[in-house]
């Protein structure tokens, strides 16, 4: 979509990265260190006063103390950590349980490693109208196959939060079963309407089956730098870091010294961070307020999904290239996230632009 989002000059609310700078301190830092020396590779499992900048926040956040040389990982952005994560775990012929609309780098390493993706999809309901794994559902799919199971909240594309009793289900559905979790939370400082991030790392019974991969490409506006992390009980990382050792090796030395320093000096910034996103949700939101858009504001993450059901009955990829081509609007539709067509035609567009890009969209999407 961004390449058809170029060809026709249109606004680009489809791809998932931010039109803003890293904080102006931090590209200082990175400046400092690429003139300091810090040009040669980084220890294969990350610089030392990175990954203990991480377990001092993962300790003060999520009350989980972590052992920053046995437990924590620096990979190149999530996407690394999750397919060394996949590699590391699955086995010819184990099942891999997504929820749809899932990330689309998952599948692939699955296929990669040799096992099955089992799609299930995030479910929508009178009772509970945003989207929430039906853990029924969850368990019935479980059977001796399966190996991981694949989580991601805050959810790309839907937007929605993984609540405290979610995890509690979660771990009522694993606790007979010999099945591994894999947490994607990219987005876990982007959490909005004072609620909060509820990550595996917080949950006593479910920890020690999970592997934690998280991105700072989301949390400061930086996601060409490709730099995540994966935090895992001693026993996983051990497995985790024999893939990550021969798929990337090594991290990107002068911004892991800055990533460190700013962690410390900027601590922060974790706090205002979902003010900044929920700002922008909310213009983004209160804009297309009389458009004929449907829409649930978004519990976390930087995308919104907007339904076009009262406007057209196109399918969603057809109506996406449509919109591009004639409103000079992109967006993501939905589908693409899924094995199997989803119920109802939804959109995810991207808010994490400049207010003047998103009044100019808006004002665009009200026209239809
Ligand atoms: C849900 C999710 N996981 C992983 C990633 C990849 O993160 P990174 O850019 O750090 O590899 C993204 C990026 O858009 C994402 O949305």
């Amino acid at each position: 979509m961004t390449q058809l989002a170029n060809e026709h000059k249109a606004i680009n609310l489809s791809q998932g990265f931010p039109s803003f700078e890293p904080p102006l301190r931090l590209l200082e830092l990175v400046n400092h260190y690429l003139h300091a020396g810090a040009n040669q590779y980084a220890p294969p499992n990350g610089v030392a006063t990175l990954r203990e900048a991480l377990a001092a926040k993962v300790d003060r956040m999520y009350g989980r103390v972590v052992d920053p040389d046995h437990e924590i990982t620096i990979s190149s952005g999530a996407t690394e950590g999750l397919f060394s994560a996949i590699q590391a775990l699955v086995r010819t012929g184990d099942e891999v349980i997504v929820f749809d609309p899932a990330y689309d780098s998952y599948a692939p390493a699955v296929t990669l490693a040799g096992g099955h993706t089992r799609h299930l999809p995030l479910r929508v309901t009178e009772a509970r109208p945003a989207f929430h794994i039906d853990f029924d559902e969850l368990a019935d799919a479980i059977n001796a196959r399966t190996r991981l199971i694949i989580v991601n909240f805050p959810h790309n594309p839907t937007g929605v939060n993984i609540t405290a009793a979610d995890l509690q289900r979660l771990a009522e559905v694993v606790r007979d079963t010999s099945v591994y979790l894999l947490s994607d939370e990219v987005y876990e400082h982007i959490v909005f309407d004072n609620e909060q991030h509820h990550s595996l790392l917080s949950h006593e019974e479910l920890w020690p089956r999970s592997i934690v991969v998280s991105s700072f490409g989301k949390t400061y506006h930086a996601t060409g730098w490709k730099v995540g992390y994966c935090m895992a009980p001693a026993e996983l990382t051990v497995e985790f870091r024999r893939v990550h050792q021969f798929t990337c090796f090594a991290v990107v030395t002068p911004i892991q010294h800055a990533l460190a320093d700013y962690m410390t000096e900027a601590p922060d910034h974790f706090a205002e961070l979902p003010k900044f996103y929920q700002k922008k949700r909310d213009h983004f939101c209160a804009l297309l307020k009389n458009s004929k858009f449907t829409f649930e504001p978004a519990q976390g993450t930087f995308f919104q999904l907007l339904d076009y059901s009262a406007i057209s009955s196109e399918s969603d990829v057809d109506y996406a290239r449509r919109l591009t081509k004639e409103l000079s609007v992109a967006s993501i539709p939905v589908s693409v996230f899924c094995e199997q067509p989803p119920a109802g035609q939804k959109l995810r567009f991207c808010f994490a632009k400049d207010d003047a890009m998103l009044e100019d969209a808006a004002e665009r999407l009200c026209r239809l």
